[in-house]
């Protein structure tokens, strides 16, 4: 997955395509290039390294052009070297390209345009972009050829193009990669998400697949692969270019988690008052349907894949339907049969994730409903499923995902209450009262951010300890995972969350006096005792325990090493606070060892390869 901007304006472009790349590294930081048209011909640099490596060698700003785009890449096909870098160009060096996505037909198409005499410089599959598009300018406009060589590709592009011929043009399409257009002040803005271009524009066209733009400084068009145009909104964004930057906060992660009380706040805002619950009108699913719905079927990766494992727990609890999650990558290959009473349901942060994208768009071939809950306005799996339920976020930059998960977590819990109530598992009383909790949820936060410092303590004492187990129960073994996950995503500690009794059936071989234990423990009248017990176990192994316990807890602390407080509500709700100590424990311990927190080795923010 890489990241795309371009600008085509009536000034010098440069301190814009390298703004709109910074904000971009969290899509790819193997290499960075830019492309600028100035004079009818191209300034075309690239370099391998993260962006501000590459600018040192290559100084992007002294380049003068009122047009060009730029690209940060995270490799897919062809290994990390300079001529890998994009942009790519044709022969003739009169066609540039920068390319998200993958095209998997790209050997064959090569073979042929090779036949044909093009010289190849790369091997990366967007080489091939650019000289089918040169091969198709024969006789053709550059509209025509561009459509003419799209037709030609299988695969996923978020592209932008350039034409040394048409200097007053900037090209873009895609298909099944996010791109959007940014209408601006005598200058128009391609990119792959919105925050990248904020600062210049919030007014935002979004393109669907298969759909190719023209824009100029002060107009754009967008047609069809036919080169018919098409009618496009424009769509207003409200959030701010400052909401997508650091705040004085260390790193993106480290402000993302401290924003949970807003991002919470904002997710339920409107929603949840007295004993009702509305979603806004993407929701778009029936009160009726809702009630005769059978089944439940949870598709995610990742961390919103934890997500979804907290909803089944709570709609099976409280609303009372069967609910199953899968995993998205293996659903879309299980063959799986889908009653048509079933809803789907697609947790996405991005929603652009490659598998969860193919995964919803299998279900629908089985003819069922679906519903995503998404974070990113407009993204591909928001346009996909029938109705949409967006968590309010704003944009998580961090590539581990904290503030998103927690405003699922929320919507996921407003969905229950709704379906309770809409099928009658629960009484109005009891509706209400869980709405009430809810929406304390906001105001309980900054409690569980005031025990930073005994996590921090916790960082100091074990950040050199190389493996860990987070165990929890019932709803909190799904946050035990997530626990495990956020220190293995950004300190590469290795750590294992399991069900804590399942402890008692492999892991605890692993225990002696360097193994943390981090307990998710809050009270509860089914499993606390027995977790008490398995402290125990832990303890008399000379293990480590870091218990997240509800406060007033009396026993725990007299068991464990360390205990860290969250404070009381609803058993369900209680998963919200004690995904928090977690993130910041693997926060702090990933930055006292250095680590690239925001943008961990090896990991994508959304990834949109499968
Ligand atoms: C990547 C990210 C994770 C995220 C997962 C699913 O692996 O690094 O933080 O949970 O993708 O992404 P999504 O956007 O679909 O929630």
């Amino acid at each position: 997955m890489c990241g795309i901007v371009g600008v085509v304006s009536n000034k010098d472009v440069s301190h814009k395509l390298y703004e709109g790349l910074k904000n971009l590294e969290y899509r790819g930081y193997d290499s960075v290039g830019m492309c600028f048209l100035h004079n009818k011909s191209f300034l075309q640099k690239k370099g391998v390294g993260k962006l501000a490596e590459v600018q040192k060698k290559v100084n992007f700003l002294r380049f003068k052009g009122n047009i060009g785009i730029a690209h940060c890449r995270w490799s897919t096909h062809g290994g990390v070297t300079e001529a890998n870098a994009h942009p790519h160009s044709d022969c003739s060096n009169r066609i540039s390209v920068v390319h998200n996505g993958i095209i998997e037909n790209y050997s064959k198409l090569k073979d042929e345009l090779v036949k044909k005499g093009h010289e190849f410089t790369s091997q990366t599959d967007t080489e091939v972009i650019a000289h089918l598009i040169e091969d198709n300018l024969k006789g053709y406009s550059i509209e025509k050829a561009i459509q003419l060589a799209l037709k030609k590709l299988e695969g996923s592009y978020a592209l932008g193009i350039l034409h040394a011929d048409s200097p007053s043009k900037l090209f873009a399409a895609r298909n099944e990669s996010p791109l959007i257009l940014g209408v601006g002040n005598n200058e128009n803005f391609i990119a792959s998400d919105v925050p990248s271009i904020l600062g210049y524009t919030n007014k935002v066209v979004y393109l669907d697949d298969k759909e190719i733009a023209v824009l100029m400084k002060g107009s754009f068009k967008v047609f069809d692969l036919d080169g018919r145009q098409l009618r496009k909104k424009i769509n207003v964004i409200n959030w701010s270019r400052e909401a997508a930057e650091k705040g004085g906060f260390k790193h993106f992660m480290l402000k993302e988690i401290y924003e949970q009380p807003r991002a919470i706040a904002d997710t339920l805002n409107g929603r949840a008052a007295n004993n009702h619950v509305v979603f806004d009108k993407e929701f778009g699913l029936s009160e009726n349907y809702l009630r005769k719905i059978k089944k439940i079927l949870i598709l995610a990766c990742g961390t919103s894949w934890h997500a979804a494992l907290v909803g089944e727990f709570m709609i099976e609890e409280l609303a009372r339907i069967p609910t199953e999650v899968q995993y998205a990558s293996e659903f879309r290959y299980r063959h799986a049969l889908l009653d048509k009473d079933t809803l789907v349901i697609a947790i996405s942060q991005s929603g652009e994730t490659a598998d969860t994208i193919a995964a919803l768009r299998e279900a629908k071939k089985q003819g069922v409903k679906t519903l995503s809950i998404c974070n990113v306005m407009g993204s591909s799996i928001t346009r996909i499923s029938d109705g949409v339920i967006y968590t309010r976020a704003g944009p998580e930059i961090g590539v581990a995902s904290t503030k998103a998960f927690t405003t699922q977590l929320s919507v996921l819990y407003l969905l229950t209450i709704l379906l309770s109530k809409l099928r009658k598992t629960l009484n109005e009383g009891q509706v209400k009262s869980m709405i009430e909790c809810i929406r304390k949820i906001p105001m309980q936060l900054p409690a569980v951010l005031h025990e930073d410092d005994e996590i921090l303590r916790c960082a100091e004492l074990y950040h050199k300890r190389t493996n860990s187990l987070y165990l929890g129960r019932g709803v909190n073994f799904p946050i035990a995972l997530e626990g495990a996950l956020k220190l293995k995503e950004v300190s590469y500690i290795h750590a294992e969350g399991y069900p804590a009794a399942e402890m008692k059936h492999g892991p605890i071989a692993l225990i002696d006096k360097n193994m943390p234990v981090v307990f998710i423990a809050p009270h509860d009248i089914y499993t606390y005792s027995k977790i008490l017990g398995n402290i125990e176990e832990v303890k008399s192994r000379g293990g480590i325990v870091i218990a997240i316990a509800t406060e007033g807890d009396k026993e725990i602390p007299k068991k464990a090493d360390h205990t860290i407080f969250i404070p009381k509500t609803l058993y369900t709700l209680s998963s919200i606070l004690a995904a928090i100590p977690l993130q910041l424990l693997a926060y702090h311990i990933a930055d006292k060892l250095g680590r690239d927190v925001d943008r961990p080795r090896n990991l994508a923010k959304s990834v949109v390869v499968e």
